[in-house]
């Protein structure tokens, strides 16, 4: 029989254990070392409230940092039998250090401490994600500066429409960035909360100092209402796949384009051999698999808040075993999502852009209006001087000016660059990695 923090000498039917314990082991190798470090806090704030000795922190400290160390090194396993990370780690201390490994669970529950571990996984999750679309960012600005002048054409319905540029094409996608940025911002400062102390979601009788806790691991806050602190899981999950989803949905429209772009009807992008893949029977193929998989996996993404939506839609307040099951579909997702973004840093960098695409007439007519707008300037009005290039358009004596002019902010010959690099600096700059990162050092020293 498994041993568990619950066991009272019953023993449960092993096919209800099986079910009921699920992927969670696996995913519970995730929570490793937030698991440590949320414990870490927890008892440093019971010795100053007097329910742990000044004798025995610095001896639990010392034995919870080690355990911290395995996890860092990939050793941290949880053993055949045990049931998740919360009782692999007390397990491993009651070995060390007996019933002293006991004392650490005092004022909290499983319940408060998975919502815990849940949030410190998930700000490092949320850092290397800024950290990987500003990345995506910086060359997607460096491209739109370099190919600023070479002209492509736009689309509506997909027929031609007007002239735009790589200078534009790039930009675009960096400033979807930035806001996405944003979306990321706000679920960082909602994930920054401290819901330790909450327990089994009603508090506890001990005189816990939570102010204590949410400063030693370097929240901003604390979830302040307990039952509201437990309400937070799945919402928290929920708030965070939301941002994933919206920068998903941003590299999933760029990888399409990139699809498009590159396929011989279009010819606009080439990306370098080496980022292709081949065919098994057709022998020219260079196929641009990297952003169809990029593509699939991102739509997936998005699917993500909607499936957390269903496990939490109709939960009353108060911690259910339902929960359990978003650490699932959550957790993997990051991985993914940051392959994708990698991989669109690798791709972008290479890729190569075609700066002739307007050589070719089928693509004269982007200029149309380019001729309406001179000849409104020169004083005919718009509308009649719509109806003389639309006939000559349908006459086939359409002649393209393609030396255009566009000055105001955002267009081709003024990309404002500059203004969507202030946006994702002053968002970046929000974002309180600094003090998270001095409360571990200061916690683990
Ligand atoms: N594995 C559980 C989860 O992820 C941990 C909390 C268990 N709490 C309980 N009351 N059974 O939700």
């Amino acid at each position: 029989m498994a041993q568990k923090l619950w066991d009272k000498g019953k023993a449960t039917d092993a096919e209800i254990e099986k079910f009921t314990v699920g992927r969670d082991r696996e995913m519970d190798l995730y929570l490793a070392k937030s698991d440590v470090m949320g414990s870490m806090a927890h008892i440093t704030m019971l010795e100053s409230i007097g329910l742990i000795g000044k004798d025995e922190l610095p001896v639990l400290l010392a034995e919870l940092k080690k355990i911290y160390k395995q996890a860092e090194e990939g050793k941290f396993v949880i053993e055949e039998g045990i049931e998740d990370v919360h009782s692999q780690v007390e397990l491993m201390l009651t070995r060390q250090l007996g019933d002293l490994g006991k004392k650490i669970h005092s004022g909290r529950s499983r319940n408060d401490q998975v919502l815990l571990d849940m949030k410190l996984w998930t700000r490092d999750m949320i850092q290397e994600v800024s950290e990987s679309v500003k990345e995506l960012f910086d060359t997607l600005i460096e491209q739109s500066e370099k190919y600023k002048n070479v002209l492509l054409p736009g689309y509506t319905h997909l027929q031609i429409a007007m002239p735009s540029s790589f200078g534009l094409w790039f930009g675009a996608y960096a400033e979807s960035f930035a806001d996405d940025m944003e979306l990321l911002l706000s679920a960082w400062k909602i994930t920054n909360r401290n819901p330790l102390g909450s327990a089994a979601g009603y508090g506890s009788s001990f005189p816990l100092n939570r102010q204590m806790t949410t400063d030693l691991l370097g929240f901003d806050s604390m979830d302040y209402n307990v039952v509201y602190a437990q309400m937070g899981r799945g919402k928290m999950e929920k708030i965070v796949a939301f941002a994933l989803s919206s920068i998903a949905a941003t590299l999933s429209k760029l990888a399409f384009d990139a699809c498009m772009f590159t396929s011989q009807n279009f010819g606009f992008l080439k990306l370098p051999d080496e980022c292709t893949t081949g065919s098994s029977i057709m022998p020219h193929k260079k196929n641009p698999d990297v952003f169809e998989l990029t593509r699939a996996k991102c739509n997936k993404i998005q699917s993500l808040p909607s499936q957390i939506m269903m496990i939490v839609n109709n939960l009353p307040s108060g911690y259910f075993r339902d929960l359990q099951i978003i650490k699932e579909i959550f957790m993997p997702s990051f991985a993914e999502l940051l392959d994708c973004l990698k991989m669109a840093i690798h791709t972008i960098k290479g890729v190569k852009v075609n700066e002739h695409i307007l050589d070719d007439p089928k693509y004269d007519f982007i200029f149309s209006v380019e001729e309406v707008n001179r000849l409104a300037l020169e004083g005919m009005p718009f509308r009649d001087a719509y109806k003389k290039v639309g006939l000559e358009c349908e006459a086939g004596e359409f002649k393209p000016n393609k030396n255009i002019h566009h000055t105001h902010e955002g267009s081709i010959g003024n990309l404002r660059n500059d203004g969507i690099v202030a946006l994702m600096n002053k968002t970046i700059s929000e974002f309180s990695f600094d003090k998270v990162a001095a409360a571990k050092t200061s916690l683990l020293k």
